[in-house]
Order: C-alpha cells, then structure tokens, then sequence
C-alpha cells in the first residue's frame, strides 16, 4: 500500500514515485489546485491534486478533513518561495497520480489542531485526540520509558512476574475497589492498590529481584497526578539495605534520562530527612527547582502581644513561619488577598505579611498591618532570620504546624510558578527519615505513614512498642521537580516485629491472622531481608513529556469523577447478572417495598 511514511520525505526522495497512506489534516482549494495535508504517525505530507486529471481532481473536490487515504504519485521540490519552515517535509510534496479513498470520514468533532477543546469532548472521542501529533509523541515517549526501564532491570537481573489482579484487600490507604465472587455469594476479591505483598511473598520464594509494570486500583479523590487505575513499575530485591536499593534505582533513572531525554542529573541524588523537608518547605515532596524557603520563627515571637502569633508560638504542635518574597513588595492589595484566599484553602486563618520598603531603616522602612503588635527585637529577629531585602515582602503562617506546612508549602510553589523563579532542570531528590507512625487526632488511633510493611529504624520490636511516635523507618521516597516519583522502604522480615506493627496500628491479633496470616505464616519459613520501591510510572511519563496531567500520557483515562467517557463505564448491568452475583440493588424511592 505504501512505499514511505508522510513524514520522513524530504529531498533525497526527489523525482521518486512515492505511495503514501494517511488521514486529511487539512484540504485546500487554490485557483484550481487543491492541496491536502496527509498526517501518519510520523508527520505531515502536502499532496498536490492538479485539474489535468480531471476525474481524479473531481474525486479530490470530495476530500474532507479526517478521510483515510492512499495517494500515489511524485515527489517534487515545492515552487520557490513557497517553502514551509515549519514542516519537517516543507520543501518538497506529492504529486498525485492516483487517489484511492480508503474510507470517508464524517465531520469530526473538532479539530485536531485547535488547542481550545474541553477535555470531556477529547475523552469522549480519544481516539480522534490521539491522532494529534503531540498526544502520538507522549505516547510513544511512555513506550520508550517503558522499555528502558525493562532493559535496564533485565540487565540487572530482575525478573519480570505476574501477580493476581483478583485479590484481597492490600492495605496502601485508599478504597479498594471490590469485584463480586459468582461462585462464593456474598464474598468479594479487591483489586490490588498495588502488588506489596505477593512481591514480599516473592522474595520469600527466593526469587532475589523481583519487577512488574503493573495496574494498580485505588478509590481515592483524583487529582491531576491521580487516577483510579495507574500503572506502577514496582520492585523488589532481597539482601540490600536502602543505600543498596535507592543506589540501584538511581542509576537506572540516570540512565533513562540519559538516555531518552539526553539529560544529565545529579549524581548521586541528594537526601533530605522528612524533618528537614517538612521545615524548610512544608513538604514532603519539595520542588527544589523554587528557590524560596520557609524559615520558623516562633521562638522570636513566644511573647508577643499578638495572638495569632503567639498562641501557636507558644503551642508545642503549633509553627509559626515566615516566607519570604524577593521584589514582593510591589505586590498589590488584590494579589495579597488572592493569595490569603488560596491558602484559605488548605485551612490557614490569614496570610500576614510585612512589606520591606527599606530594612536599614529598621521599623520605619517596614510596612505593614501588624507592625504595631511586634516589638523591635522580633522585627529584627525577623528581617534578620529570613534575609530580607528592600523591596522584598515576607508573608507568615501562624497555626498547627500541619496546616502552616501545607498552606506555605504551597503558597511556596505557586508563587515560584506566579513569579517565574522556577530554575529549569531535572532535581532529583530521596527523601528518608520518615517518621514511622502518624497519630490520627479525628480517629484516635496511630496510622502507618507508609504502609504496615516497612521496616522501622530498629530491630528491637520492644523499642518500637516503647515509642511508636517517635520511632522513624526504613522508608524512602523518590522526589523529582516536586513530584513523588516513588515510594519504598525496607520490609519487616521477622514476625514479631509485623505483629508488634499490626498492633501499634490497632490491627489485633485475630483480624491480623485474618487479613494477613499468609503473609505471618511466610515469615515463620525463612524469610530474607528484603526492600523495594515502587514508581508511579503515569508520573514519570507526564514529567518527562513535560505535561500537565497523567491523563495526557494515558492512552484511555478516566475523568476526574471516575468514569470512562469514551466507553460510557461504569454502567448498569442487567438484573440477571446481579442474581447470579446475589447482588441484590435497594429499591429505588416511590418503589413498593418488596
Ligand atoms: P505508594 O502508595 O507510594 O507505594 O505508590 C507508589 C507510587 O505510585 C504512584 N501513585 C499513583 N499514580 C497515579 N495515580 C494514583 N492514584 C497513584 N497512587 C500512587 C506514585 C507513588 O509514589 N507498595 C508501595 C511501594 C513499596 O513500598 O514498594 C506503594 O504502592 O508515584
Ligand atoms: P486580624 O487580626 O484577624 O485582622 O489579622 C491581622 C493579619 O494577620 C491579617 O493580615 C491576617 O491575614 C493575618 N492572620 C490572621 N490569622 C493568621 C494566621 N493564623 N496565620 C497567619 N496570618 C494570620
């Protein structure tokens, strides 16, 4: 049908008979010449239909956007002066022999090249979206990336195993999604969150190193980095302690980036304690791409009059931080409030702040609607601490610590992208050193910051029942430009200390038996050391393609209520098939009770 692809004719095809298969990316008429522009995978053909041919040009005169063609004929530098510095093919085009019309196409629903098409209208006809070139390159980008990491792990003796998709619960925080049993009514599997502990069970099995591209299912609030259903490249290795394990996982990325972007990153990687990310940018996932910080200053104003500050100053679980702006004074009125409201939303009272017309002058050169509560010692504390500048502005967060770190942390990233501070580059970074357990205020109860499996800092079980909140673990996390990448941890591999986690989490005794007892069974046989990590690859995909949500490097996404628009999932299904289930619906209001 074809001798080349559109997109790949250039000179050296020149005086060639060329045969060519593609869609219409646009028809033109000229002064009875009509052209079209054929688009395949590979780029973008000007054909040249001329009226010598008359019932071939009379076909031509049908063509509209989208038919699917097959166009024979010579290629030909274009005319001078009508070269197209923007087409990879701009200096040459087919003249057409033959035209044969595989298949018409109706109007499309928009088109290809219109940049203003709302994303349900995109989803819902994904399969005109993905014709667009540049959803054509994310694509074969994820392929790429997905075959690197393949290679590299093949090569480093990992092997590639399948694990069940109809399961049980795996607890890794979200809702599970439940699939009925036919053959055990009223029973259900889960889909795995992920494949955490067939891939522990693996390393019990003396499988050594352990990789899957895997689906993962989570009923969780989606964002644009969230899906219900993502793909993993999840990992496992036995006999390595963490720098064994994050060493590893470093070079390969190096290697991807190398290798598929031709990008070089730091070597190693840097590390950053949770406490330490947490103070000085109120994450756990900092970018460090934007060079602003936050810097704690409550110890200057324990004392003060004002008690928006000195209340949480005062408050052991309290923060009061301050953030500054380099240029920030020339802020306007309008800008500080919309920046209040946005940090209103991750529940922060106020957004103070001090506008710097000239720090020599001390007191007088500042200005601003708290002032008059802060003696001069603070002020200067203040100015001196944070490195203020004339003309910078520092605003402040006064709360608990959790809700200073969130509202700053991302007032932080929206004023690094509102200000264009972001420095270009790929920064890598490991965060370690978390803590092992988070206390739960609203459900009493301590929960695990990563997941029931990861090991802590210890290997006293006693020391770890002794002070579970202060214990930190074996976790890690991978951070790139203030994304979480990946997340892992070195595993628990002695009984007792899984059962002494279970119960610091309030899981007892009969319903850890109940839910994991495979998994304390497999650790009385022989278990080996063993840790691993697990890499949103969705995540991965999107930063490198340098796009806005995992949804555009996912071929069928869901939307961000969970619903496929393309195939209309999920739907009713007849009531035959939820008999069979013994799946019985309420009754819907107004009906008859049964
Ligand atoms: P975790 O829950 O941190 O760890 O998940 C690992 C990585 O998966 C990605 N990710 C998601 N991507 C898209 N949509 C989602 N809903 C979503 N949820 C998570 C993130 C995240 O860093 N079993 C452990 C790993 C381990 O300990 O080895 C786990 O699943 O990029
Ligand atoms: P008020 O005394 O409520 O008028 O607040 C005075 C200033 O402090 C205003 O700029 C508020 O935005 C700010 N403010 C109030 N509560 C907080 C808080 N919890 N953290 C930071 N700033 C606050």
């Amino acid at each position: 049908m074809r001798t080349h692809y559109c997109g790949e004719l250039d000179r050296p095809q020149v005086g060639e008979t060329i045969g060519v298969c593609g869609w219409i990316n646009r028809r033109r008429d000229h002064g009875g010449v009509i052209f079209v522009d054929l688009r395949d995978h590979r780029g973008i053909l000007q054909v040249v239909f001329d009226p010598d041919d008359a019932e071939m040009f009379a076909r031509a005169e049908t063509l509209r956007n989208e038919f699917v063609l097959r166009v024979e004929g010579k290629l030909r530098v274009r005319p001078e002066g009508t070269f197209n510095p923007e087409m990879a093919t701009g200096e040459v085009e087919l003249l057409a022999h033959e035209l044969e019309i595989l298949n018409p196409s109706e109007t499309p629903p928009f088109q290809l090249d219109d940049e203003d098409v709302h994303e349900d209208n995109r989803l819902r006809y994904r399969y005109i979206d993905l014709r667009r070139p540049e959803m054509q390159r994310r694509l074969r980008l994820r392929a790429r990336v997905s075959q690197y990491l393949r290679g590299w792990l093949e090569a480093h003796d990992f092997l590639d195993i399948e694990t069940p998709m109809l399961t049980r619960a795996t607890p890794e925080g979200a809702r599970d999604y439940l699939v009925p049993s036919r053959t055990h009514p009223g029973e259900f599997f889960a889909l795995p969150q992920s494949p955490q502990l067939f891939k522990q069970l693996l390393m019990m099995s003396g499988m050594d190193r352990y990789y899957q591209i895997v689906r993962c299912f989570r009923d969780e609030d989606l964002r644009a980095d969230r899906q219900p259903e993502f793909t993993q490249l999840d990992i496992e290795t036995s006999f390595l302690d963490e720098d064994g394990i994050t060493g590893l996982m470093e070079d390969m990325m190096r290697g991807l980036f190398a290798e598929v972007l031709g990008a070089d990153v730091d070597d190693p990687f840097p590390r950053m304690r949770y406490a330490e990310a947490m103070e000085r940018y109120g994450s756990d996932k900092p970018d460090l791409r934007i060079p602003l910080e936050l810097v704690s200053v409550s110890d200057l104003l324990a004392d003060v009059e004002f008690k928006v500050f000195a209340g949480p100053a005062q408050d052991p679980a309290g923060r009061v931080a301050a953030l500054r702006v380099p240029g920030g004074n020339a802020l306007t009125r309008k800008e500080i409030d919309d920046y209040t409201d946005f940090v209103g939303r991750y529940g922060a009272r106020g957004l103070a702040y001090v506008k710097c017309n000239d720090v020599a002058a001390g007191r007088d050169g500042l200005q601003s609607p708290i002032l008059k509560f802060l003696p001069d010692a603070a002020i200067a504390g203040i100015v001196e601490r944070t490195g203020a500048e004339s003309g910078d502005l520092i605003f402040f967060g006064a709360d608990k610590a959790r809700i200073v770190n969130e509202s700053l942390g991302a007032l932080r990233v929206r004023l690094g992208e509102d200000r264009g501070l972001l420095e270009p580059g790929w920064r890598f970074l490991w965060v370690v050193d978390f803590p092992m357990f988070e206390f739960d205020e609203r459900e009493n109860r301590w929960t695990a910051l990563h997941h029931p499996f990861t090991a802590p800092a210890t290997d006293d079980p006693q020391a770890l029942a002794a002070d579970p909140g202060g214990m930190l673990s074996r976790a890690y996390d991978m951070v790139l430009n203030g994304t979480e990448l990946g997340g892992g941890s070195v595993r628990i591999h002695s009984m007792e200390m899984q059962q002494r986690a279970f119960e610091i989490l309030g899981i007892g005794a009969e319903e850890a038996e109940e839910k994991f007892g495979f998994l304390l069974n497999a650790l009385r046989y022989g278990c080996p050391p063993h840790g691993g990590i697990a890499f949103g690859l969705d995540r991965l995909v999107m930063l490198m393609a340098d796009a806005r949500s995992i949804r555009d490097v996912m071929a069928f996404p869901k939307t961000q209520t969970a619903s496929c628009l393309l195939t209309q999932a999920p739907a009713p299904v007849n009531e035959r098939q939820l008999r069979e289930l013994s799946i019985r619906l309420r009754k819907a209001q107004g009906d008859a009770p049964a």
